[in-house]
């Protein structure tokens, strides 16, 4: 079996740093990507990157590209393409450009990589997911979003300088879309099984689900251009691995419900098993009745943005 290789669409931000952990993680050889008008950008990061390899011992190749034609016979293919927020801009605004952007990367990589896993990091996230997922036609295991893992490591962190313990001993769960209407889940949220619940007030509780809706918007408005990247793309690299290395992890992802939740034909933030054929099962929760309300508000956000594309 030859090595892994991954697609990534998109050298910015996120694409670039992605590409860096993965070369260090040695998960397989890198084909980076951007569009021709930046011809020389990700084949310069891609180089700078292959420097790095003698320093952390990474034999990881990686090749720099704005050819299409490159971008072939991948395993995993990460999507990143598109515009980030700027201050005041809602993850919504971003919709019709890049919805646009994404179709053409998704009719494009569907044809020269057919058998790969997508996962799809442009925003709004739910609704460039779902676009992915009907552009390429591909089954419903083979595309996935990066969200949770981040909003839920946002939450941990949080809670852990709250609490002045070891972020390592927080796990958390935060479902719904990767936008206003997320849904974090103190119920499901422990510091190694010790439910936050019973360590903090309903209040403190109140006020970490809320910075953490609120996580992305705070790093654009620290930032002013451009949005996060650094817990973005290791939130990825988490995706990548559990994938490639079947490591079967249980993660906060977006995925297409077929009935889960009693929604169907919709892509949201659910627990999942991540594996070698990528979605390998949708973990069904059950929910409180006001959890549950929580997530089908969500879920009328998510259908609003798709509906808005017309795709059906
Ligand atoms: P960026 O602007 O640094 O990078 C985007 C790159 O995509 C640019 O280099 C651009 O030239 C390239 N691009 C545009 N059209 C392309 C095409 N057709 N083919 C290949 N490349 C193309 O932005 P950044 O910070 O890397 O963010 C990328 C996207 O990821 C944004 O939509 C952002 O909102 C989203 N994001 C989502 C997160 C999530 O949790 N799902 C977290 C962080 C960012
Ligand atoms: C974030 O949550 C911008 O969606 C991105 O940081």
């Amino acid at each position: 079996m030859g090595r892994n290789r991954i697609g990534v669409v998109g050298a910015g931000f996120v694409g670039a740093t992605l590409a860096q952990r993965l070369a260090d993680a040695q998960l397989g050889d890198v084909v980076l990507s951007d569009i021709k008008e930046l011809d020389g950008m990700p084949q310069g990061k891609a180089l700078d990157i292959m420097e790095t390899g003698p320093i952390v011992g990474s034999d990881a190749r990686m090749v720099g590209t704005t050819a299409v034609e490159d971008m072939k016979d991948c395993d995993v293919i990460v999507i990143t393409a598109g515009l980030a927020r700027k201050p005041g801009m809602t993850r919504e605004d971003l919709i019709d450009k890049n919805a646009g952007i994404l179709r053409g990367v998704v009719e494009r990589v569907s044809i020269s990589s057919p058998n790969a896993i997508l996962i799809v990091v442009t925003n709004p996230l739910d609704v460039m997911a779902y676009l992915a997922y009907k552009v390429s036609k591909f089954p419903k295991n083979r595309v996935v979003g990066m969200a949770g893992v981040l909003d839920a490591a946002r939450f941990a962190f949080f809670i852990a300088e709250k609490l002045n313990c070891s972020s390592q001993d927080v796990r958390a769960m935060v479902l719904g879309s990767h936008g206003d209407t997320m849904v974090p889940l103190p119920r499901f949220t422990s510091v190694w099984g010790v439910p936050i619940t019973e360590l903090l007030s309903e209040e403190a509780v109140e006020q970490l689900v809320n910075r953490t809706r609120d996580g992305g918007a705070e790093i654009v408005k620290l930032l002013k251009q451009g949005s996060a990247y650094y817990a973005p793309s290791q939130s990825v690299l988490v995706m990548v691995q559990s994938i490639l290395r079947d490591e079967k992890r249980l993660l906060p992802a977006c995925a297409v419900l077929d009935g889960e939740y009693g929604l169907k034909d919709i892509m949201m933030g659910v627990p999942v098993i991540l594996g070698r054929t990528g979605v390998e099962r949708v973990v069904e929760l059950r929910l409180r009745p006001e959890e549950l309300k929580m997530f089908k508000d969500s879920a009328a956000k998510v259908a609003e943005g798709t509906r808005h594309m017309k795709l059906a």
